[in-house]
């Protein structure tokens, strides 16, 4: 048994994973479902917000598909608005509910990073800052498909977190003892966690060390932020002709203060 307390290297994959973990995906799927809450996915008050502002700037009614849907709150609204949606999501938890809960969506159980879906949209999203958990490799080859998974002028939508989230993070380590179980196991354990900065990287890196009696689980999980210039710059890289940032479209929010940027960028 190894406690892993070294900063790990620059986007270090743990051999665990939060979202693929079969008891931690349910407990996060909970998460996902409270409406009131910010964590895994945003309060529905912001997802609103969000679904309109997918509403004004794509096509009506045209060809979405959404990067790691969870179990479904933003595709079901864009449904319900007549688009022919696809999601796709590597938490199985997430994805058996949102099969029950829609027949008239396309759920794909998969990683969208080393199996990118077939087809073309006229409308890509990403939502919840989840670019930012790539390493940038990973990053510029899903750009790469996202681009080509286009049709002409076709809109991709992202959020990132932006520089100033710098002002609400902080190294330092924490711990918590569950003797009853909770989010991460289901009987007793002890987590400790340590968060890193790599200010010349523009990453942040959560390091989790779960106990449970002689076993230890690690988990990494990493958060990429971002200039305006440094994004853009990423995206005409990639191709994109039109790049549109908004900040402040959701206010003051847990997961992000109100340090996140929407991006709309147009093929
Ligand atoms: C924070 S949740 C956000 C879910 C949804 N976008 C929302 O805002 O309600 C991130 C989701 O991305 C999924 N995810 C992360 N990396 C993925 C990958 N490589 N392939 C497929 N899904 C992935 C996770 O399983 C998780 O459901």
């Amino acid at each position: 048994m190894q406690i892993i307390y070294q900063k790990p290297t620059l986007f270090k994959k743990s051999v665990h994973n939060i979202w693929t973990d079969p008891y931690i995906q349910q407990q996060i799927l909970k998460k996902h479902l409270d409406l009131l809450s910010d964590e895994a996915s945003r309060q529905q008050e912001s997802i609103l917000k969000i679904v309109n502002f997918i509403l004004q700037h794509s096509t009506p009614k045209s060809r979405l598909l959404d990067l790691g849907c969870g179990p479904g709150l933003y595709t079901s609204l864009l449904a319900d608005e007549k688009y022919t949606v696809t999601g796709i999501d590597f938490n199985k938890a997430s994805i058996v509910y949102a099969i029950k809960e829609r027949k008239d969506i396309k759920y794909i159980l998969g990683d969208y990073i080393r199996n990118f879906p077939e087809g073309k949209y006229d409308t890509v999203t990403m939502i919840y800052c989840d670019m930012g958990t790539h390493p940038d490799c990973d990053r510029d080859q899903l750009l790469a498909n996202i681009y080509h998974s286009l049709t002409d002028n076709g809109i991709f939508i992202f959020d990132v977190f932006s520089k100033e989230i710098i002002h609400d993070k902080r190294e330092g380590k924490s711990w918590e003892y569950a003797p009853a179980g909770g989010l991460w196991h289901e009987s007793e354990y002890l987590l400790l966690s340590q968060t890193f900065h790599y200010p010349e990287n523009n990453v942040f890196a959560y390091q989790h060390n779960l106990i449970l009696g002689k076993t230890i689980k690690q988990f990494i999980i990493w958060e990429r932020y971002y200039s305006e210039e440094e994004i853009t710059n990423i995206l005409k890289k990639t191709g994109f002709r039109k790049i549109a940032i908004y900040k402040n479209l959701l206010g003051k929010n847990t997961f992000t203060s109100s340090h996140e940027m929407f991006i709309v960028a147009e093929k």
